[in-house]
């Protein structure tokens, strides 16, 4: 595992978006797992950038996102593809149909999952999985509990969970959709390599449990320990929680620009 311990958002999600570019240098037709979120955000807002600069080219990308909420319809501003779409599809030349989202909005949510399983297994799986991570250790939607999904499963949100999400919601949360669709542990973690980002102080523990300390399913996060090829880029707030010994061993990289700005 690899651990880039950033000073700034900004150079977290330039150096985030650095490894993207990487990778699509390497294999322009890559699949590239997605999350939402305020991390994500950050991350977006790079990407675009690089792409106005003509240093990100999408057009032979796949992108497969991690989660949607159950009874969002993909039209809807609050739902992950309405994120998706306003953050990062619209501004970026990645073909439409190469975008792959669970639709939330289904009847029948088994076969949703199991035909998004397919989808991203005839894409040959993922070849880099961008992850952020719930204050309480759950990566996509995949919260602490006694047993994990292994495969894209419909899930039921924890309170604190739907609190972190209510954003969109103008902060009601019971307005929040109380179930989700998720890739499981296993779709994450067939990823070819993984980058997790985290930033600031309420992240620090769940950034612990990613990086070393028991693996448990309480902390799903903690399965990343297992995988060969994770990045964890955070910002000093994130890293708070981290053994000495690892903040130590990973000396601190500075991103070689700063964020470009979206017009
Ligand atoms: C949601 C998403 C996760 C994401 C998490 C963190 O719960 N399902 O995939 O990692 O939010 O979001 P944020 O970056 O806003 O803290």
């Amino acid at each position: 595992m690899k651990l880039q311990i950033c000073d700034t958002v900004n150079e977290a999600a330039m150096a985030t978006a650095a490894l993207v570019v990487e990778q699509l240098r390497n294999k322009p037709a890559s699949v590239l797992g997605l999350p939402t979120g305020q991390t994500a955000l950050a991350i977006y807002d790079a990407l675009v950038g690089l792409h106005r600069a003509g240093r990100a080219d999408f057009s032979q990308v796949h992108t497969v996102n991690l989660d949607e909420f159950v009874g969002l319809c993909a039209t809807d501003p609050r739902s992950f593809r309405g994120f998706m779409e306003q953050q990062l599809f619209r501004h970026i030349n990645v073909p439409a149909d190469h975008v792959h989202f669970l639709d939330g909005d289904v009847r029948d949510t088994e076969r949703e999952c199991a035909r998004f399983e397919k989808v991203i297994a005839d894409l040959g799986g993922i070849d880099l999985q961008l992850l952020g991570v719930g204050r309480n250790g759950h990566i996509g939607f995949n919260e602490p509990a006694r047993d994990l999904q292994l495969h894209t499963h419909r899930v039921r949100l924890r309170l604190e969970t739907r609190r972190d999400n209510a954003g969109p919601f103008e902060g009601r949360v019971s307005d929040v959709p109380r179930e989700a669709l998720s890739m499981g542990m296993a779709t994450i973690l067939q990823a070819a390599s993984i980058v997790l980002v985290a930033l600031g102080s309420s992240k620090a523990p769940a950034v612990a449990s990613a990086v070393s300390g028991r693996i448990s399913t309480d902390k799903p996060v903690s399965f990343l320990q297992l995988h060969p090829r994770v990045t964890v880029i955070v910002d000093r707030a994130a890293a708070a929680n981290l053994p000495r010994a690892h903040a130590e061993s990973n000396p601190r990289r500075h991103a070689s620009e700063s964020l470009p700005r979206r017009k």
